[in-house]
């Protein structure tokens, strides 16, 4: 399907239907006539084969106790090893409402409160909430921008994980907002150094099936595999990303080490009685069984937006620098060279009118940054385009009236 014929099938107008990216644009931002760009959903409907495996479910018009459907455990290993040429064993496999939701019950689950958790911001916000909210002490350990794209820095990441005594790690990968692809030599290093200090990793993954051409996707899990380290890792991902289905609220927990297993199976019995989403696991079924075709045309539209949006950027405000998108369709542009940290709200939500992910909100070295959602249509970020340039009109010729107005002072 080309890029056209899936925008034109599968766009959907998504005001009025309860969509917290659209409908909830006055209560988070205080304005309901913004271009929603935040949140990571997109405007797209799931692949045909999942709307019909739900709507067989529907007619059906049952919804009791559920079983995970027999198939769903080939199915995904299937869809994995066909993907990032992975393998696991059905024992692994745990499901959770969501990733967020799962990561707090790892965070429980593994530590204790006051124990050292160390996140690497710029990084998803919740990672940060997790934290706290769990009584945690919050370590970080700062990504650093290189003219290599973005990069962990090793020695500062051992310094905190052992300064600190970190118990537990929590890994982005690929890496929410800044978009890298982690490689094979960072996250064995990653790991190397975790596991000599008796950190657990838990590798949040939800993105790893948003990977732009290019780019290789490896799991952390594999990277433990083959160094014999299993025990150190703990991976969380899910279709709802990949297939636009957050709210069907259905999430995988690798646990790959039996210890770990035992862990948590003692914490569940005693935290944790929540049921599968049925729906949830048809609709990721269907998805993974059907849905590659879908996912390389939303890959390929991803694609497009990111290259056109970025040379937009470079044709008419190249002070506008954004990050490589490797991974992900969330974009991570740095403002700070076009206007000053502290205008960003004003000028990107009060004139541009869009509703962005602040870069403040990711960590607190990134003011003047923010984050956009390329999972929309063309026209849509035309329409970004359009206002962006009008606001840059605006800031030059009031440079402008000012210079004019130092002449005329002279
Ligand atoms: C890195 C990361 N983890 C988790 C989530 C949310 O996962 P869930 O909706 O399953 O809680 C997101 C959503 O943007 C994300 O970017």
């Amino acid at each position: 399907m080309s890029i056209n014929e899936f925008t034109v099938s599968h766009y959907k107008k998504r005001t009025h239907t309860d969509s917290l990216k659209w409908d909830a644009l006055k209560e988070r931002y205080g304005h309901e006539d913004l271009l929603p760009l935040w949140v990571a959903d997109t405007e797209f409907s799931v692949p045909e084969a999942v709307q019909q495996a739900l709507q067989t479910k529907i007619t059906q018009g049952i919804f009791g106790y559920s079983l995970v459907p027999e198939d769903y455990f080939s199915t995904y290993a299937n869809w994995q090893k066909r993907h990032h040429q992975q393998t696991f064993e059905k024992d692994w496999l745990f499901f959770s409402t969501g990733v967020v939701q799962a990561l707090y019950d790892l965070v429980d689950c593994f530590t204790e409160k006051g124990d050292a958790v160390l996140i690497q911001p710029p990084v998803y916000y919740p990672f940060f909430n997790v934290v706290r909210d769990k009584k945690r002490q919050l370590v970080t350990s700062n990504l650093v921008s290189t003219s290599n794209g973005y990069q962990m820095d090793f020695t500062d990441l051992e310094k905190r994980i052992k300064e600190n005594q970190v118990k537990l790690a929590i890994l982005c990968s690929p890496h929410n907002p800044v978009g890298r692809v982690w490689k094979t030599e960072e996250l064995q290093a990653y790991l190397d150094i975790c596991a000599a200090n008796n950190v657990l990793v838990i590798s949040d993954e939800i993105h790893s099936d948003i990977i732009l051409p290019g780019n290789q996707f490896i799991s952390t899990a594999e990277i433990a595999k083959e160094k014999g380290l299993l025990e150190n890792v703990v991976v969380c991902n899910a279709p709802s990303k990949t297939f636009n289905m957050a709210s069907l609220l259905n999430a995988h927990i690798w646990l790959p080490h039996p210890k770990q297993r035992e862990v948590y199976q003692n914490w569940s019995q005693e935290n944790k009685h929540t049921e599968n989403s049925s729906l949830g696991q048809i609709a990721g079924q269907a998805a993974y069984q059907s849905g590659d075709q879908w996912l390389d045309s939303f890959l390929a539209l991803v694609t497009q937006n990111y290259h056109w949006i970025k040379e937009q950027f470079q044709q008419y405000i190249p002070q506008i620098e954004v990050a490589e998108l490797q991974a992900t369709y969330l974009l991570w542009i740095d403002l700070r060279k076009w206007i000053p940290p502290e205008k960003v709200k004003y000028y990107i939500q009060d004139q541009a009118k869009l509703a962005v992910d602040f870069g403040e909100w990711f960590s607190t070295e990134t003011k003047g940054f923010i984050r956009i959602n390329l999972g929309t249509s063309p026209d849509n970020l035309r329409l970004v385009i359009n206002r962006l340039l009008e606001v840059n009109q605006t800031i030059q010729s009031g440079d402008n009236i000012q210079s004019n107005e130092r002449e005329e002072l002279l």
